[in-house]
């Protein structure tokens, strides 16, 4: 297969490589480095180890840092143990880190790499969908505490992003259907050839050795590549279209959704919910046609994410938007869809609308 190499403009200029078996890249990424850092989850020991190999045969000084799987990795207790790892190495500013696992451990690995000795050198090597997507790119590093998820954190652009497909097949297909949920978003707002893709290959667009679920990946990281690039803090897009906020379309609340349900639903069946609850509001706001409400609910219905949420939970799913940090000021504001890739925001809507709209996901 052909190895694609996507640009990303932030604080510095980086490449997202997408291919198959690309260790050589790995090694390659990090050939300046006296010593080498892997963070990494218990899951993918084997693989940690198999890197630690290839690095020690290129020379370097390989450190294997073990964390917890999934959110329990973002804790300051375990980012405390990176540090103490990264002190006992003697780790200097000439060694870099590498990320390897889904979206948690890059959000952790980045997030030491940007606070020892403020800031060394980091390769994000995402091991997931929703990794490799959406979470590894764009520079947003950080971990949760008590007060709530991705609360402290640092924009913190990787040196590089190898993203190997062929890590993806030990991945369990719900969490490949939940990620393909962010390459769904990019397509109503950005891509709608990614859309089509999905309607026409579902099969194959979870199944990771196909050309089609490459194509998906390489459609979605150009889209989130370009959108950081022009608004890589997130401050509004100079030109005044939406910068980054479009990478919210959504998630207001598809985060709700998720703290309602105690974090105990994946990611991308919340940020499906959501998705079709702004599709319903800009609908019933005028702003978007019944053809595209359609198109939005037969790509997320194709892939297995869900399209409905129950009955009876309105006034905690609006006190949950209410906190979500995308909110500015008192108002709710949502990225909505005028037409498919034609994004906009609707901001304080009346509140009429918003009952309504949750009215139109509660299943018969
Ligand atoms: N920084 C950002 O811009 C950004 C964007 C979106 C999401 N995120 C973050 O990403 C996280 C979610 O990421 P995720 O969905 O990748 O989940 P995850 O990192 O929690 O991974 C899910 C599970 O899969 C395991 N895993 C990883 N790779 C595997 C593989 N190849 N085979 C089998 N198992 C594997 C992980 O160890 C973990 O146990 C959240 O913490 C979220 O806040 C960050």
């Amino acid at each position: 297969m052909t190895t694609h190499c996507i640009e990303v403009r932030a604080e510095r200029i980086y490449t997202v490589t997408i291919g198959r078996g690309l260790m050589q890249e790995i090694v390659e990424s990090v050939s300046e480095a006296h010593r080498v850092a892997v963070i990494h989850p218990g899951v993918l020991r084997t693989s940690a180890e198999a890197m630690k190999t290839e690095l020690e045969s290129a020379g370097r000084e390989c450190v294997l840092i073990e964390v917890p799987e999934a959110e329990d990795a973002k804790t300051p207790e375990v980012l405390g143990f990176c540090w103490s790892v990264l002190g006992t190495a003697g780790f200097t500013r000439s060694d870099a880190l590498v990320g390897l696992g889904g979206g948690a451990t890059t959000d952790l690995a980045g997030f030491v790499a940007a606070t020892w000795l403020r800031g060394i050198k980091w390769i994000a090597v995402p091991t997931t969908l929703l990794g490799m997507v959406d979470a590894s790119v764009g520079g947003k590093t950080g971990i949760n505490t008590d007060a709530g998820k991705n609360l402290v954190g640092a924009f913190y652009s990787p040196w590089a992003v190898i993203a190997d497909l062929n890590t993806l097949d030990t991945v369990p297909e719900n969490d490949l259907r939940a990620g393909l949920a962010e390459v769904a978003k990019v397509g109503f707002t950005s891509d709608p050839t990614i859309l089509d893709t999905i309607l026409e290959f579902p099969i194959q667009s979870v199944d990771p050795n196909s050309a089609q679920l490459e194509s998906l990946v390489v459609r979605a990281v150009t889209v989130k590549a370009r959108v950081v690039s022009g608004d890589f803090m997130e401050m509004g897009s100079a030109t005044g279209v939406l910068g980054r906020e479009v990478l919210n379309y959504g998630h207001t609340f598809g985060h709700a959704v998720e703290k309602v349900e105690n974090y105990r639903w994946r990611h991308g069946a919340a940020v499906s919910v959501g998705i079709m609850y702004v599709a319903e509001l800009a609908n019933i706001a005028g702003r978007l046609s019944d053809e595209d409400l359609n198109t939005h609910r037969k790509v997320l219905e194709v892939i297995g994410l869900p399209t409905t949420y129950p009955a009876g939970r309105w006034d905690s799913l609006y006190s949950a938007m209410q906190v979500d940090k995308k909110a500015r000021g008192t108002l709710l504001r949502f990225v909505v869809l005028d037409s498919i890739g034609v994004p906009s925001v609707l901001e304080g809507p009346d509140p009429s609308l918003l009952v309504s709209a949750y009215g139109s996901i509660v299943p018969d």
